[in-house]
């Protein structure tokens, strides 16, 4: 396990230009308007989970349980349907989606954003290509498929399958819908995380009496998910933001490595990870913009956390409601886990007994088969309207 309180850290400092333009309460408001408006919406819920927070020693844990998003298992359903819908404003002109089926997106995944493209593409009538890394399942695979995009399964890691679809995407004339920036590729990645914000604002509404989180574990992969939700705090409450921590795997840590660095740096480690949804080498050098200044900690979680919490939240032990949570989705509260434990930790991020905090499961069982093996019951059975 690593641990690094950020270096980089600048907590007085105000939410400036440089962040504004990666993620913006204006831009949250023109992502609310649209995303609010689609069929089934529905804010997801947050869960008080007092049986777990009992045990951890902290005051209260909230979950904001993504499992449910538009019927896609993951908060990702947010981000790559809305990056789909903007590429085509941009490429057409608003309002003018009836020649958007001579318009074909394409993305690299590890399954949860290529299921948002594809279910995006669907809906908003373009052609859409999905590339694979060699680790994603194939039942992953075909339910991306199932939303009548093609599939090509990539001999290689994530981030090989992301040069690839951008090399195919210039030779064919299609348009890229990554979750992550590189270089000369940033305006499409910024909207993502435009609609990853109105999950951000929505769990903020669900808190209690409007009371905020003192501290927040959130999983990293490109880093996305956690710029939106750091950058949406920071610009709202400044300098008394809750404290945030990013949890990686410990093969995956490329944030944990820039932390360290200071600068946009590479994972050191395997990339083998349960953790499929975060298991990438490189981050997102437009998230690391809002990271570097403004989390406060880096840390892995070690693997043998997964499962024993996976089946912890599908129990519902405690007077705990049953929580459907995938293998991504539980990072975050695996670093929580071992922070309670270790009161060098505790003291570190000023861990109280009276803290509140707030993890955001960010996957249901969003592989099916892998989700019965390890829980021992099908997701329907966890939680029937999960
Ligand atoms: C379930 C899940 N949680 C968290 C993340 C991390 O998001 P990001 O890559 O934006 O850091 C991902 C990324 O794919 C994911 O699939």
């Amino acid at each position: 396990m690593s641990f690094v309180l950020n270096p980089n850290l600048d907590r007085e400092r105000p939410y400036g230009d440089a962040e504004q333009a990666v993620i913006s309460l204006a831009e949250y408001e023109r992502a609310a308007a649209v995303i609010r408006s689609w069929p089934d919406y529905n804010p997801t819920p947050l869960h008080s989970l007092p049986g777990l927070a009992a045990d951890l020693g902290v005051g209260e844990l909230w979950l904001k349980n993504e499992s449910g998003r538009f019927g896609l298992g993951s908060f990702k359903a947010l981000g790559g349907a809305y990056g789909v819908l903007r590429v085509l404003e941009r490429e057409l002109g608003e309002g003018a989606c009836e020649l958007s089926h001579t318009v074909t997106v394409t993305s690299a995944t590890d399954g949860n954003h290529g299921r948002s493209v594809a279910w995006g593409a669907r809906n908003h009538g373009c052609a859409c290509v999905i590339y694979l890394p060699e680790h994603v399942t194939d039942r992953r695979v075909a339910e991306i498929a199932a939303f009548g995009a093609r599939t090509v399964r990539v001999q290689g890691t994530y981030d090989e399958a992301v040069a690839l679809a951008d090399a195919d995407a210039r030779h064919n004339g299609w348009y890229v819908v990554s979750d992550t920036s590189y270089e000369g590729y940033h305006e499409v990645p910024r909207w993502v995380m435009h609609g990853y914000s109105v999950m951000v604002d929505e769990l903020l509404g669900q808190m209690p009496g409007g009371v905020r989180p003192t501290h927040v574990f959130l999983q990293g992969g490109v880093g996305g998910l956690a710029a939106t939700v750091c950058g949406h705090l920071w610009e709202l409450d400044g300098a008394v933001r809750p404290v945030l921590t990013i949890v990686e795997p410990e093969e995956a840590d490329g944030l944990y490595q820039s932390a360290v660095a200071g600068e946009p740096s590479h994972a050191a480690g395997s990339l083998h990870s349960i953790m499929g949804g975060l298991s990438c080498r490189e981050i997102s050098p437009l998230a690391w913009t809002v990271l570097a200044p403004g989390v406060d900690a880096f840390m892995t979680a070690e693997e043998e956390r997964i499962k024993p919490l996976m089946r912890r939240l599908a129990e519902g032990r405690d007077g705990d409601v049953a929580v459907v949570a995938g293998e991504s989705g539980v990072a975050g509260l695996a670093g929580l886990e071992r922070v309670a434990s270790e009161p060098s930790l505790r003291s570190a991020l000023r861990l109280e007994a009276d803290a509140r905090v707030l993890a955001i499961v960010t996957e249901g069982a969003t592989d099916t088969e892998s989700y019965q093996r390890i829980v021992g019951r099908a997701a329907a059975e966890v939680a029937p309207s999960h």
